[in-house]
């Protein structure tokens, strides 16, 4: 077991008190975790109040973005429990994510170690209205004092957590998302499939030139070909044609999502025909010009499953069900969510206990 100090704040925050106003990672909570690696281990593994972290301006992660993250959330379930959805898979998937920026891993038993322990010390910080939750987001930072471009002998590992509510201002209502033919996110090779910032930094532009027309994220097409799609800013995604289940193949430059995974069992296993394989742009539009697109949403931690009403591609707009959530997605977000919230029997044993209310 590892050993985590504790320093506990004197200076207590005001929570939230509208729990309709929280929106998406502006507020934090009281601590965090913090550890150092140097010397080939993790050293001082601490729990400090919430604060700035100094950080020498030669700092690796400051010039060539050695960095990667995780998203996952608390929840605060109708037995009185609090629960983590699948903190193993986090812990396998920011190891992966280290391996492809050389950053060091850390073992998956204290990675949820680290996490019981934060989450429990913040627990009156998680919210109790319905569609919250406490957003908990773990990230390593390489913390080399020099300039050269080199794997990180330095690096920091921290966890913050932040009371939220829905992702996108829409909360469950439909999103508009552009197909994306300029810019690219990522390619096969590169660094697509980890959760490092540089990918969402590499996103930001198309992101913002959307924004401004009023839509909500991009949809990302494959990097080589600009043929395929990928996934969407901050979620993967699943379109229903012809009354298959159709999600982007992990071909290597798509972030293998919890969420997505955990979706394709539940829809599999309602016995919907669910395919992982490539779908190009021309397939998806296509069917939507024939009328045979049915639904469309996306999934992910932050996003949970978010439906998408219309699709804009080449200067033309495609509607999805009339622009309404459709009955597969509502289905799927209500199944899914009834497990993470502890209405439904955790069946899958997908849900980690954390400690009591
Ligand atoms: C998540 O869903 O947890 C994410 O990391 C997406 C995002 C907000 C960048």
């Amino acid at each position: 077991m590892l050993n985590i100090s504790i320093t506990k704040t004197t200076n207590p925050k005001a929570k939230p008190q509208d729990e309709s106003k929280l929106g998406f990672g502006r507020i934090f909570t009281d601590h965090m975790f913090m550890m150092d690696y140097y010397d080939g281990a993790w050293h001082d593994a601490r729990i400090v109040p919430f604060d700035y972290i100094p950080i020498h301006p030669a700092s690796t992660v400051l010039h060539y973005g050695v960095e990667i993250f995780e998203g996952m959330k608390a929840y605060r379930n109708a037995d009185g429990k609090i629960r983590m959805f699948r903190p193993i898979e986090n812990a396998r998937r920011m190891n992966n994510s280290a391996e492809r920026l050389c950053l060091p891993e850390i073992p998956e038993e204290d990675f949820v170690q680290i996490l019981d322990t934060l989450v429990e010390l913040d627990k009156d910080w998680i919210p109790h209205s319905e569609g919250t939750s406490l957003y908990i987001r773990p990230f390593t930072y390489g913390n080399d004092e020099h300039l050269g471009v080199h794997p990180v002998k330095n690096a920091t590992f921290c966890v913050i957590l932040s009371p939220v509510g829905p992702y996108y201002a829409e909360g469950i209502n439909p999103v508009k998302i552009a197909i994306e033919s300029h810019d690219v996110r990522a390619v096969r090779g590169g660094t697509g499939y980890a959760k490092c910032g540089g990918n969402y930094a590499a996103s930001l532009r198309a992101g913002d030139r959307a924004e401004k027309q009023g839509i909500t994220q991009v949809l990302w097409l494959d990097g080589v070909e600009r043929k395929y799609i990928e996934e969407v800013g901050s979620m993967n995604v699943m379109f229903m044609i012809d009354d298959e289940i159709i999600t982007p193949e992990l071909t290597g430059s798509v972030l293998p999502g919890i969420t997505r995974k955990s979706c394709v069992e539940l829809l599999k296993d309602k016995g919907y025909k669910v395919s992982e394989r490539l779908i190009s742009v021309d397939e998806l539009i296509t069917a939507a010009k024939e009328g045979r697109l049915q639904e469309a949403w996306g999934t992910g931690t932050a996003a949970v499953v978010s439906p998408i009403g219309w699709l804009y591609y080449e200067g033309c707009e495609y509607t999805m069900n009339g622009g309404k959530i459709g009955p597969v997605t509502q289905w799927l977000y209500d199944t899914l969510t009834a497990i993470q919230w502890g209405y439904a029997a955790d069946t899958k044993h997908w849900c980690h206990e954390v400690c009591d209310e």
